[in-house]
């Protein structure tokens, strides 16, 4: 069986933790893709070489996972040339056969257009940099400003901009708890799994 399920949002929103249940439930595949932008940007030199020469072990670095990591992601990823030379692995990756889940920003919009699940998961910019300030620690006002300083960047920039497509369903987790999230999100695949039995 083919079939995609495509979460998009936000840094912070709960794509993560709702796309590693969903994938759990459904035994389903899943791929982090902000990790491939981190481990672009962490590789250093030629961004649009580092991206067409992207392997497995690159994704292993522990230090991929910081804010400055993220933020530094958010501008590789702003590059055409890096999001065309990560297309191809991130499209096979959701059509192969037995189910995936992958969760980005351009998922629903441009990896996979015909993904049979979208799910826009979204929260307030202080909710979200709260559940990362908790994370990280540090000064809650400076994980504020660059939750929406990265906010700004992937809805601004040319090239696959962050937004819901058309068709996603819209979840807002600003004043959800958690496993909430979850059940809504495995109740719309659990819907459109039996709709093509
Ligand atoms: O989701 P995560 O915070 O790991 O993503 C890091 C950055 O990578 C995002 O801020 C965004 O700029 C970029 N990204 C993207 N498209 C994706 C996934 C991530 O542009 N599908």
């Amino acid at each position: 069986m083919i079939f995609t399920v495509a979460i998009d949002g936000p840094a912070a929103a709960g794509k993560g933790t709702i796309s590693r249940a969903v994938a759990a439930q459904f035994g389903f595949r899943h791929l982090d893709t902000g990790l491939l932008y981190r481990a672009v940007s962490a590789k250093g030199g030629d961004p649009v070489d580092a991206a067409r020469g992207l392997r497995p072990a690159d994704l292993d670095r522990d230090d991929l996972r910081s804010l400055a990591a993220g933020q530094a992601a958010s501008r590789v990823a702003a590059i055409p040339a890096v999001r065309e030379a990560l297309a191809g692995f991130q499209r096979r990756f959701a059509r192969e056969e037995g189910g995936a889940v992958l969760d980005g920003r351009d998922i629903g919009t441009v990896i996979c257009p015909e993904a049979e699940v979208k799910l826009y998961i979204t929260a307030s910019a202080e909710v979200r940099a709260h559940r990362r300030w908790l994370e990280v620690g540090g000064d809650e006002a400076q994980v504020l400003a660059e939750v929406r300083e990265r906010d700004a960047r992937d809805m601004g920039r040319d090239t696959s901009p962050l937004r819901a497509a058309a068709d996603a369903v819209v979840i807002d987790t600003s004043e959800m708890p958690v496993d909430e999230a979850v059940r809504r999100a495995s109740d719309i695949v659990e819907r459109a799994l039996e709709a093509r039995r």
